[in-house]
């Protein structure tokens, strides 16, 4: 029997690997992420209209940094699995430290699955944003390290949200369906998440608008925010509150 502590998530009969089925798009699901999916990362962080809408991964995007990125985000994936399987004998459903699926993989007819896109739940790391004097650099890593520290399921943490889908897949409604799975579904219910900072260049119309489809606002604009890919880049700052 599978472990109740996976709820909602569903188990890949043959390979036992959980995962969450989009709501709207059935043939969509989220899985942790595979170490064979570096080509296909390299393939979507190398196509510069993903990459220079994404302040994080380097550009281009070589073997090495997918090799110590997927490294990184399977441990991640991996160690939320395991505190979900250590609690299989309890009778609540513990709050884990994050969402242990995360790669938007299309389930093709023939059942194969195809890596499609990534939607990783974080802290917030917009610190510099937290204070209550505008944009305020300096006190950007210890703002950070605040909100990290509060513990897991307390309502006072900021929680963000980093996306991306390959191309071919744009416009389809995924994103906006992707965003409202796994807040509803595993985010609200089991993480506890209350509170929402997401942020998009001002150039991003695609990204605000699957945001604001989920109920997040613009609060702040904010124009020459940093230097990313050769230009200087505006940001929204979105939010989010359960009501
Ligand atoms: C942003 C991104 C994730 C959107 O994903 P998506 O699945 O194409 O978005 P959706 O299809 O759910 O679109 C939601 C809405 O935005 C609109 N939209 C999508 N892309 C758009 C674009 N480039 N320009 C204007 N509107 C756009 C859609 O038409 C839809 O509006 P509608 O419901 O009124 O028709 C995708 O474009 C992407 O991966 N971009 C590159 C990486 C990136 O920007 N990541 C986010 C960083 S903050």
């Amino acid at each position: 029997m599978a472990n109740p502590q996976l709820y909602p998530l569903e188990v890949n009969a043959t390979t036992k690997e959980p995962f969450l089925r989009l709501r709207n798009h059935k043939n969509i699901i989220l899985t942790p992420p595979r170490h064979d999916d570096e080509d296909a990362l390299i393939a979507a962080l190398n196509d510069f209209a993903i990459a220079d809408c994404l302040s994080g991964p380097p550009y281009p995007y070589t073997r090495d940094h997918a090799r110590q990125y997927i490294d990184k985000i399977n441990l991640e994936s991996q160690t939320i699995l395991k505190q979900l399987d250590d609690a299989k004998s309890l009778p609540d459903l513990i709050v884990p430290d994050n969402c242990p699926v995360r790669y938007l993989r299309e389930v093709k007819e023939n059942g194969s699955e195809v890596f499609i896109g990534d939607l990783g739940m974080m802290r917030c790391m917009h610190g510099e944003l937290m204070g209550p004097d505008g944009v305020d650099w300096e006190n950007k890593k210890k703002l950070e390290e605040e909100n990290n520290d509060i513990p897991v399921g307390d309502p006072r943490i900021i929680w963000s949200i980093g996306d991306f889908l390959v191309t071919s897949h744009h416009r389809q409604g995924i994103m906006t369906d992707a965003v409202q799975t796994v807040l509803h579904e595993w985010a609200i219910p089991r993480m506890k998440v209350r509170h929402m900072w997401v942020s998009a260049y001002t150039s991003n119309d695609g990204s605000v608008k699957v945001f604001l489809k989920n109920g997040f606002k613009i609060i702040k604009t904010i124009e020459n925010h940093h230097e990313a890919k050769g230009k200087m880049r505006g940001l929204h700052l979105m939010e989010w509150r359960y009501e």
